[in-house]
């Protein structure tokens, strides 16, 4: 049974950062309800109104995971680790995006699958074999007709998008080679709690996986963990490292039976510990408008950094318009110019200059508050803060 445990109100679509501000109607389907529940049997969390993909992934997603130093680092030192521990002839990545990852392989040795053509765009483009196709069983039987099994395949924030988790699964045992190995990383839910960070939930992040829901849900595809890592990306993932049951050449690593049981200790299995969950976003909430409503009394200049998908779930579901916040700063160009989704923020290309004059900086981008705080060292030296919700509403 999925019981709820989070109401954060009427959400636009995250990622489509608008051309210019309208209002966006629920009546249009501009506006959905986003709630999130848990499924007391499975151990997985999920939204309950799920978007259909085509929808959000269509040839105009402004992600780009080179777009942050964290991310591209994380995607090289993970290249090395994947050639030295499975050496595989054959890789493929599920959601390469602007092939952040696939960049360190060669590319006779990748194939690349991403739904967003102006993203397939651009590792074809690298001369990368790209499939412009969302994963599904039809594209898995494609490629396996071209390229008969796959050693590894690797998704990271990928397929916790996907609505039909039974599907994403059955294509990848119908590729992957009888030692095969599937590494899948993505937030962790575990963190999310402690770090109060309910902005991982927007209309995208179908899930919010947590080693206990993945070692449930593979199970029923004769899959198995065998190690498990901790990384910081993202606001704390998991990367999870999975193989065939019947493979007996891999050993299982203790990371796996500590997780389980660190997530079991925390109260993962119950759901007294999401309802307590959903109980602390709405305090997190108050505090958050309590504090920008103080500076706002102050006439303090507040503008925003990192006009993330995280940071327009804070905004819609706070109340946090133009009013509060100036504008954004991002280095993506393909949002700059545009405004943040349900709000009348304008976000800009970032240049330091933008932020001449300005007392408080609202980390949208809280995930990569050490590289922000790094680059920004000449305004805190200039006595400017920083405002977080995360783990809980503070100046920094
Ligand atoms: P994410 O948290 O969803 O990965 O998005 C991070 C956003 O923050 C992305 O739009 C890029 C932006 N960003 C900056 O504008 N400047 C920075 O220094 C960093 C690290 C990210």
């Amino acid at each position: 049974m999925i019981k709820k445990f989070l109401d954060l109100g009427y959400q636009p679509l995250a990622n489509k950062y608008l051309k210019s501000y309208k209002k966006l109607s629920i009546k249009k389907k501009e506006l959905y309800r986003l709630t999130v529940g848990f499924d007391t049997k499975t151990k997985l969390v999920s939204l309950f109104n799920k978007i259909p993909d085509k929808i959000m992934f269509d040839g105009n997603y402004p992600y780009k995971s080179s777009m942050s130093k964290t991310m591209t680092d994380s995607f090289r030192k993970l290249s090395v680790k994947i050639k030295n521990r499975f050496n595989p002839k054959l890789f493929l990545e599920i959601g390469s995006n602007d092939g952040a990852l696939i960049k360190n392989f060669n590319k006779n040795q990748v194939i690349c699958v991403e739904p967003c053509s102006n993203l397939a765009k651009i590792t074809k483009r690298k001369g990368y074999f790209t499939y412009n196709n969302y994963w599904d069983l039809n594209l898995s039987n494609k490629i396996k007709s071209k390229f008969n099994t796959v050693d590894v395949i690797y998704s990271a924030n990928t397929l916790t998008h996907i609505n039909d988790l039974n599907q994403v699964f059955k294509s990848i045992t119908n590729l992957l080679t009888q030692d095969g190995i599937l590494i899948i990383e993505d937030p962790s839910f575990l963190e999310c709690i402690k770090k109060l960070s309910y902005d991982q939930f927007y209309n995208e992040h179908i899930y919010i996986f947590s080693a206990l829901s993945v070692k449930k849900l593979i199970n029923e595809f004769d899959l198995e963990l065998f190690d498990i890592e901790k990384l910081d990306t993202h606001g704390g993932s998991l990367r999870y490292y999975i193989k065939r049951i019947n493979n007996n050449k891999i050993k299982i690593k203790d990371t796996v039976s500590k997780q389980i049981s660190t997530e079991l200790k925390f109260g993962l299995a119950n759901f007294l510990t999401y309802k307590k969950f959903g109980i602390s976003v709405k305090k997190s909430k108050n505090d958050l408008v309590k504090i920008f409503k103080r500076l706002k009394d102050k006439n303090k200049k507040i503008i925003g950094y990192g006009a993330t998908a995280k940071a327009c779930t804070i905004l819609n579901y706070c109340n946090i318009g133009n009013e509060i916040i100036d504008y954004f700063v991002d280095t993506t160009p393909d949002k700059s110019n545009r405004f943040m989704p349900g709000k009348n923020i304008k976000i800009k290309k970032y240049k330091k200059t933008l932020l001449n004059n300005v007392d408080y900086i609202y980390l949208g981008a809280w995930n990569f508050k050490n590289e922000i705080f790094k680059k920004e060292r000449q305004f805190i030296k200039n006595n400017g803060r920083f405002i977080t919700h995360v783990p809980k509403p503070k100046i920094i």
